[in-house]
């Protein structure tokens, strides 16, 4: 079987409303595996994490049982995404039977392998992060990760004997220095595995929401959750489906949860003969007063609102264009509106407009001949080349830089070449020339910017008057300037983001 490019996100917590930090992740994998697709099969897994102290907390004080409160919140999770446009080939839930019998094959296969063993734990547990910790690694008594309180726990456990992977791990990293993006939390992983691992507990015996042990007790949470990366493509079930899409390509987590994915999940895949995945890519949060941005800090947005608000188009591309991706940066609506105004409204949306009006008023609406070759055949001959490479390499915001330099010079031709005044001339080899550059530059722009902007980058593929669904198929479509047909109809110019004030936006 061919193989295929394998994209995931964490599956989320379901412990309460999901907010547009959860939305992020599932929005940056879109984009990847829109791209990805154009080129290649692609599968493309997100889902909830539904077992653990956390969610069950959460269901009690609901007055629900777990169960229950996961199959209501799901929908909305389900929902979240279809709002953002995005398109996963599989959503995972942890509670379903395909997921629960792989994890028990996966305890007892640990179990047959000796990587697992019984022993007491005590010590220290974050809910809110679902982490055991040693005293030594407390912060003023509280969980370093998140501040929070931590609880006292004394159980008989299951380990895992994580230790006996630390030299594995470290030539791993040693031989795959890129394996772990971006190169910050390389190092910070580095100097976790240098300092020693201890084993892991991997059982719980104080609440039952979870897999269950034989003989007592439920799998860890985290043990549970990561395997749904494996569990979802039939690890253990169908080998040829399974080594299809394993090891995974990217895996795409918060720099919170990076320690799980890149010292504990290979060890597992390890013991069960399985390969690492090629890349895990941690990257930075969404932050409100420079703090992440949570539901339990009561600062974090919902979703659905700034959809409703900014549009989810100018939402994708906000986060993606904001800031490198792998740092921090801040939510500000602001930010949102001038973005949304300044690269969307006036750059891209006057541009089509002004070549669809122009369209209109001298040559009756139809795509023209082009003219002689000229300097954008040479210069953005390789842009689609660029971006794609750009975009697989995660580096979302050059990928845009580079379409956005595409925009400028279309927009500089107009300003430069003044059609107007060679209409008035009667230059028509001329005029013709210049709006069909910038027609073929608008159906590049469509089929570049698509993966970011799904819905809006179809209207404007129609608006050009381009036939049928946008192009998917960029190798063919964009090896030369010039494969825009003449003669088809453009329709008339319809704003595609039109302007927004910030104090205007419509209220909730
Ligand atoms: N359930 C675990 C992951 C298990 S994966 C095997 C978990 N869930 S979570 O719901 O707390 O959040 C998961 C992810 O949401 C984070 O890793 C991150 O990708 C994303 N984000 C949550 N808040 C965020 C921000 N404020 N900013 C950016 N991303 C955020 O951890």
């Amino acid at each position: 079987m061919e193989r295929a490019y394998y994209v995931t996100t964490p599956i989320y917590y379901i412990s309460g409303q999901p907010h547009i930090g959860h939305a992020y992740t599932t929005i940056v994998a879109d984009v990847l595996a829109r791209t990805a697709r154009t080129f290649t099969p692609t599968f493309f897994l997100t889902g909830t994490d539904e077992h653990g102290q956390k969610v069950a907390n959460a269901a009690a004080a609901a007055g629900k049982s777990p169960q229950e409160w996961t199959d209501e919140l799901v929908p909305r999770w389900k929902e979240l995404f279809a709002t953002y446009h995005v398109e996963y080939d599989d959503f995972i839930r942890t509670t379903q039977p395909r997921h629960i019998e792989k994890v028990r094959r996966v305890f007892d296969r640990l179990r047959e392998r000796g990587d697992v063993y019984r022993g007491k734990y005590e010590g220290w547990y974050c809910v809110h992060d679902e982490t055991f910790w040693l005293e030594s690694k407390l912060v003023d008594g509280r969980c370093p990760t998140c501040g929070r309180d931590v609880q006292w726990i004394s159980e008989e456990d299951w380990f895992f004997r994580l230790s006996a992977y630390r030299d594995r791990l470290l030539e791993h990293f040693e031989s795959h220095p890129h394996w772990v993006q971006p190169p910050k939390v390389y190092n910070e992983m580095m100097a976790i595995l240098r300092e020693g691992l201890d084993d892991l507990s991997i059982s719980r015996t104080s609440f039952d929401w979870g897999v269950p042990i034989p003989g007592g007790g439920v799998i860890y949470v985290w043990l549970d959750a990561l395997l749904n990366y494996i569990t979802a493509i039939g690890w253990s079930e169908d080998e040829a489906r399974f080594h299809r899409y394993w090891p995974a390509n990217t895996q795409l987590v918060g720099k919170e949860i990076a320690r799980f994915h890149t010292i504990i999940w290979p060890a597992i895949l390890w013991a069960l003969d399985e390969a690492a995945p090629g890349l895990v890519f941690a990257h930075g949060w969404i932050t409100v007063d420079g703090q992440k941005m949570s539901k339990s800090l009561d600062n974090a947005v919902d979703p659905f609102l700034l959809a409703q608000r900014f549009g989810a188009d100018a939402m994708r591309y906000f986060l993606l264009r904001e800031a490198p991706f792998g740092s921090d940066f801040s939510y500000s609506e602001a930010k949102i509106v001038q973005r949304r105004n300044s690269d969307l409204a006036n750059d891209l949306g006057n541009l089509l407009q002004r070549t669809l009006a122009m369209l209109q008023r001298y040559r009756e609406g139809i795509v023209p001949e082009r003219g002689p070759s000229n300097d954008f055949a040479r210069r953005f001959g390789e842009l689609g080349a660029t971006v794609r490479e750009r975009i697989l390499n995660l580096r979302f915001r050059e990928a845009l830089d580079a379409v956005w330099e595409l925009v400028t010079a279309l927009n500089r031709r107009i300003d430069e070449r003044k059609p107007w005044e060679l209409h008035k001339r009667d230059q028509t080899e001329e005029l013709d020339a210049v709006l069909y550059d910038l027609c073929e530059g608008l159906r590049w722009i469509a089929i570049l910017l698509h993966p970011f902007m799904p819905e809006r980058m179809g209207e404007m593929w129609q608006q050009i008057g381009s036939p049928g669904r946008i192009d998917d198929d960029w190798s063919a479509s964009l090896r030369t300037w010039g494969g825009l047909a003449p003669g088809i109809y453009v329709k008339p110019a319809a704003p595609l983001f039109p302007k927004l004030e910030l104090d205007l936006a419509p209220p909730p």
